[in-house]
């Protein structure tokens, strides 16, 4: 389901004109008609105001990121797709500007992220039911709140419902900078497990390798590295895992395979490569290996559940426990951000729009 603002795509009203309280203000949206190159076919577009009902809210938004399912679902090639002219964005913070007539639980100025999983967080205002925006403790970073509901979310959920892991224990994960791979690192750290860490092969690869260790990794190996018969001998005392998360696909997935212990289960949740899963048959038969897959939209976190692993998330983040690297970008140069999140100027940084 989409906002309604994603329908109503007109030129910006400039005069300064007093809403009533049942009216959003204008907003300013990234929208697109069709899928195809998310670079070509979105377009900054401005939207009317829009008439509240009484259980909506009305949210000045303050920041949302640019994640890879959101250029997926831009290109067409994500599973579910929301139905087109749609809105870009799926995560978001923002701040309550004003409430419906029946809303009780949200009052203006109070922070809240997006708390389902729908379209249309590019915009200035959104309207949208109050069910689908949660309140946080307004001490919260904004690159961090506009970022928690995703991919720290689905680090902590791959850790805790996957395989039951102890302290001592050790997982092994591709795609260690991205910023699932840096909270899957911090989590676990936290709970006293070990990570074995893969990243791509660079230039920089060494300095990339000291921040993940600084982060918690007990070990940091490039692609090339683990061209190795027996990739058991580099881990010296660390014990096998029995956990491997793989988000890049291709030959990447076959080395996670062949780090895990007997029995171990490998979880997909991502695809960066692009290239179906390459496990070998040895590994695949000899060690009686699971092959599991995460969709963090159908964990159907009831709503006890999802406030709890949100608020730990986010105490982390308030005490320094939880840290990841993002670039903030006014929302103006979006086309900006968004050549740098498609991966066009190199690897970088998170991409987050400020509003
Ligand atoms: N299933 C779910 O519910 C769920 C939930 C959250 C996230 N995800 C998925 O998790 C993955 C990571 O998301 P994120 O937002 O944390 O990512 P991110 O911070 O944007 O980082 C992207 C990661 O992908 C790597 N990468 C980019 N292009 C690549 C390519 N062509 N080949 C190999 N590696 C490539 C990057 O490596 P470099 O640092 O070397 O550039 C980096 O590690 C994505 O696939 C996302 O869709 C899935």
């Amino acid at each position: 389901m989409l906002s309604q603002h994603s329908h109503l795509v007109v030129p910006k009203q400039t005069s300064p004109i007093n809403f009533p309280a049942t009216m959003s203000p204008p907003s300013t949206a990234v929208v697109y008609d069709k899928h195809g190159p998310p670079d070509t076919v979105t377009r900054i577009a401005n939207i009317p105001p829009v008439v509240m009902n009484a259980n909506e809210v009305c949210v000045k938004m303050l920041a949302a990121p640019i994640n890879p399912a959101d250029i997926n679902r831009i290109e067409g090639v994500y599973l579910v797709l929301p139905p087109t002219p749609a809105i870009g964005g799926w995560e978001g913070v923002g701040e309550i500007h004003s409430v419906g007539s029946a809303v009780v639980a949200l009052s203006p100025g109070d922070l809240v992220i997006h708390a389902a999983y729908l379209s249309g967080t590019w915009q200035t205002y959104v309207v949208e039911d109050q069910s689908l925006w949660y309140k946080i403790d307004k001490n919260t970073p904004i690159e961090y709140a506009a970022t928690i509901s995703v991919n720290p979310l689905s680090a902590l959920r791959m850790l805790e419902d996957f395989v039951a892991l102890k302290s001592g224990d050790t997982i092994v994960q591709n795609g260690a900078t991205s910023i699932v791979g840096q909270c899957v690192i911090q989590l676990a750290r936290i709970r006293g497990i070990n990570s074995i860490n893969i990243i791509r092969d660079k230039p920089d690869s060494d300095k990339i390798k000291e921040k993940l260790i600084k982060l918690g990794a007990n070990k940091v190996f490039t692609e090339s590295e683990l061209e190795v018969k027996d990739v058991k001998k580099l881990l010296d005392d660390i014990p096998k895992p029995s956990l491997g998360l793989n988000c890049i696909g291709g030959n990447a997935a076959n080395m996670v395979v062949k780090f895990l212990k007997q029995g171990g289960t490998m979880v997909t949740y991502g695809g960066m490569s692009k290239k179906p899963i390459t496990v070998s048959t040895t590994q695949f038969i000899f060690k009686d290996i699971s092959l599991k897959g995460f969709l963090l939209r159908e964990k159907n976190l009831d709503e006890a559940q999802y406030k709890c692993s949100i608020d730990h998330l986010l105490a982390l983040v308030r005490a320094g426990k939880l840290q990841y690297e993002m670039e903030m970008v006014p929302f103006k140069d979006f086309h900006i951000a968004l050549e740098k999140a498609m991966g066009k100027q190199g690897s970088q940084r998170k991409q987050i729009l400020k509003f």
